[in-house]
């Protein structure tokens, strides 16, 4: 073999720690692979990103392509194009020029981890490139770490985590934007000259509006499970920007990275900065495909307990909202225990003494049991879980406070605020952010949740919830050369207090909650086995949000909750077999008053949870397969999960409008064995006796997915929906 082609393998397999020099590197997953070009001395470029080559392969790839543009593009010498990093040297000077002066490889937490170190051609200033390619899922990280060691502070004004051109050809971008209680909605749109931007600007929130997560589909108009399918998300807490610079070259140029508008970064000498990874996927299995990439990342690596089954839970918030107290919860964990549900969780308003938690308007930072609501206290709530068998469960919000609060009065510096301008308020008029740049402040967070576990181990779930922005941009806690690093500073604070937390208490159950669906992201969900998907529980509208966000996040994560009849929040009435069906496709929940239940409803809600129970692993773990999108106005929604063995499925149809004679696609489905047979068993039907004509057929998986399943006589009625579990016989 010669030292090429040796060289090639040792890093394509990775099996060595070591330094070694290529011209071309290879970095692959189990289906993908990235080429980059790294000659000594020379630029690093980007040469391929796709389906996974051969050794073979990859080195004709070399031959055919030296490589146009760098993978990591630096300002200064070709200043027309977009760049990732750009900054201004302690001289004044403005430029960068980097060369390759090392690779290394690795291999760390079922990855191969390629390092490629660059430093400035005239100053001693250095980037190194991180490319982490998981060797049990499709994924490839990619972050920078920037370092000088120059006399003065340099400036980061430009500092995107990632690069990747992406050729032209018909490419269409799919990606998520909403509003309070409309999150993760999906639009898809053909990439056109001029600069697509995807950013947010919060602070602390960042997927109320967009997200940090996209799809290329590189074949035209995105579909679920055909053509090739570039997906990328920037794990990222706070404010990001993602760019997409469609200019007159072959190429879209696609940057991704921490959003740098008031965020300029002042580098000390010796300081490393790192950036956010971006992770990349690749499937040719359309966007389903990508998102099945992503999901078993998430659970295997990205989500706190991927890998364990989540409790079936009821809320108290749409149930009771702030009027919480001992008889009421009691009430709730008994009603619902019955039902056979297996957790408890108390929302917002159990907190406060001096100000008793009533309303939105006073109390965060005052973590005490308002004694005069729960005269006995947390104690008596988990005497009550113990009572009916079920776990206990708790809302916080731990980064805010109130103007009206005791903390607020003790602590009034604690707060995010200009000294010499009046102070912004949030929720109730009052809402104000703890200043979380301050180690102090950090104590202060982290002992909310250390405090209550200490006192009362049994709870067993924590809802962190934020429903502030960062409002005012001033720190007293940072010196005045650093206020421009607040919002990541902020987030840095917060990632060392959540790392603190899960190393003490790594069983916890968390859900990441901010208002709703405001913090879905790969950021913050190491640290949460799940997030709230939106304060919109309408069945109607959670199938368009769910669908957007399973593009990028796992069922497991995905809270979903049934509620009330009718909804909260758009009044719609909808049979509590369809608001089932829909939850039932997550990690069901309920968020309802059980007293306003009445027999059938509960008895029916107590069958559901069983079912749920027997199909949890599939949902959870299993592969979704989009079938038909409800963005695509066809009367229906429908979607599956397979497990891996493709021996169970589960199969959803929503009938998502309705009108007389109207015409229903027949799905075909999708993921399953075609040499198999599978047994079909209603999961849901509202009647027991009475289940649909499916129920209990035969079928096998080639007819499934080819002829698949006329649902027009199966959807007669409006919100009609299917719920159908899937398993192999011999
Ligand atoms: C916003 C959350 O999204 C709701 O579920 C609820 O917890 C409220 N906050 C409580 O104030």
């Amino acid at each position: 073999m010669n030292i090429k082609k040796r060289v090639f393998s040792l890093l394509s397999s990775c099996y060595v720690v070591g330094c070694l020099f290529a011209q071309n590197i290879l970095i692959s997953t189990p289906t993908t692979s990235l080429v980059l070009s790294a000659p000594e001395k020379g630029e690093l470029k980007y040469i391929y990103y796709g389906a996974k080559l051969s050794d073979r392969d990859f080195q004709t790839i070399g031959s055919l392509n030296k490589g146009k543009y760098a993978a990591y593009p630096v300002y200064g010498l070709n200043c027309p194009s977009e760049v990732a990093l750009a900054v201004k040297h302690n001289d004044g000077n403005m430029t960068l020029q980097l060369e390759v002066v090392k690779v290394e490889s690795s291999h760390q937490d079922e990855a191969n981890l390629t390092i490629i170190s660059l430093k400035d051609k005239v100053y001693p200033f250095y980037v190194k490139m991180y490319y982490k390619a998981y060797q049990d899922t499709d994924i490839i990280e990619i972050w920078s770490e920037i370092s000088h060691q120059e006399k003065k502070t340099v400036v980061l004004n430009q500092f995107a985590s990632a690069y990747l051109p992406i050729r032209k050809g018909d490419v269409w971008l799919s990606h998520l934007y909403g509003a309070w209680a409309n999150e993760g909605r999906l639009e898809e749109v053909p990439l056109e000259a001029g600069m697509k931007v995807i950013k947010n600007k919060d602070g602390v929130r960042n997927s109320h509006t967009a997200h940090a997560e996209v799809m290329f589909s590189l074949d035209g108009k995105p579909r679920e499970n055909e053509g090739r399918v570039i997906g990328a998300a920037l794990c990222y807490s706070g404010n990001y920007k993602l760019r997409i610079d469609t200019d007159e070259s072959d190429y879209h140029h696609f940057f991704a990275g921490i959003n740098e508008d008031n965020s300029t970064y002042n580098l000390k000498n010796g300081e490393i900065f790192r950036t956010p990874e971006l992770a990349l996927t690749y499937s040719d299995e359309g966007l389903s495909g990508s998102s099945r990439n992503f999901h078993r990342w998430a659970r295997l690596h990205k989500l706190a307990n991927g890998t364990k089954l989540r409790k079936i839970l009821l809320n108290s918030w749409e149930g009771v909202y702030f009027k919480v107290n001992q008889k009421g919860m009691d009430e709730m964990m008994e009603a619902f225990s019955a039902m056979g549900g297996e957790l408890f969780v108390m929302d917002d308003g159990w907190f406060g003494n001096k100000y008793p938690r009533n309303g939105g308007n006073s109390s965060l930072g005052d973590w005490e049991v308002c004694k005069e609501k729960l005269p006995e206290g947390i104690e008596g709530l988990l005497a009550s879980a113990r009572k009916h068998h079920i776990k206990f469960g708790i809302w916080i919000e731990p980064e805010m406070s109130n103007t009206k609060s005791e903390l607020f009065e003790k602590h009034p510096d604690w707060i995010l605020k200009i000294d010499n301008r009046p102070l912004s308020t949030g929720r109730g008029k009052t809402q104000v952010v703890l200043d979380l740049t301050n180690p102090k402040v950090q104590d202060f967070v982290f002992g909310v949740v250390d405090n209550l576990m200490a006192n009362y181990p049994e709870i067993s779930y924590m809802k962190w919830d934020d429903n502030c922005s960062l409002l005012d941009y001033g720190s007293s806690y940072l010196p005045k050369n650093k206020q421009s690093h607040l919002y990541i500073e902020y987030n840095r604070g917060l990632q060392k207090v959540l790392q603190r937390i899960r190393a003490k208490y790594p069983e916890l159950v968390m859900q990441l909650c901010a208002g709703g669906g405001a913090r879905v992201n790969y950021g913050l969900l190491p640290y949460f086995d799940e997030f709230w998907t939106s304060d919109d529980t309408d069945a109607l509208q959670r199938i368009y949000m769910q669908w957007g966000v399973s593009g990028f996040f796992p069922a497991i994560a995905m809270a979903s909750h049934v509620s009330a009849d009718k909804n909260h929040q758009t009044g719609r009435r909808i049979p509590l077999k369809f608001r089932f069906d829909v939850a039932m496709s997550g990690r069901l929940g309920m968020e309802i008053q059980p007293k306003d239940m009445n027999d059938v409803d509960k008895a029916f809600a107590k069958r559901a949870i069983a079912a749920y129970k027997d199909i949890r692993p599939v949902v959870q773990f299993g592969d979704l397969y989009r079938l038909v999108s409800p963005y695509d106005n066809k009367g229906v929604s429908s979607l599956m999960y397979v497990t891996s063995e493709k021996n169970k499925a589960v199969f959803y149809a929503y009938k998502i409008s309705h009108f007389i004679n109207m015409v229903i696609p027949k799905v075909c489905m999708n993921g399953l064995d075609p040499s198999k047979n599978y047994r079909l068993v209603d999961l849901t039907p509202v009647d027991s006796s009475k289940p649909c004509d499916l129920n209990g057929k035969i079928i096998s998986g080639k007819i499934l997915m080819e002829e698949g399943i006329a649902l027009k006589s199966l959807l007669k009625s409006e919100y009609s929906s299917l719920a159908l579990q899937l398993q192999a016989v011999d």
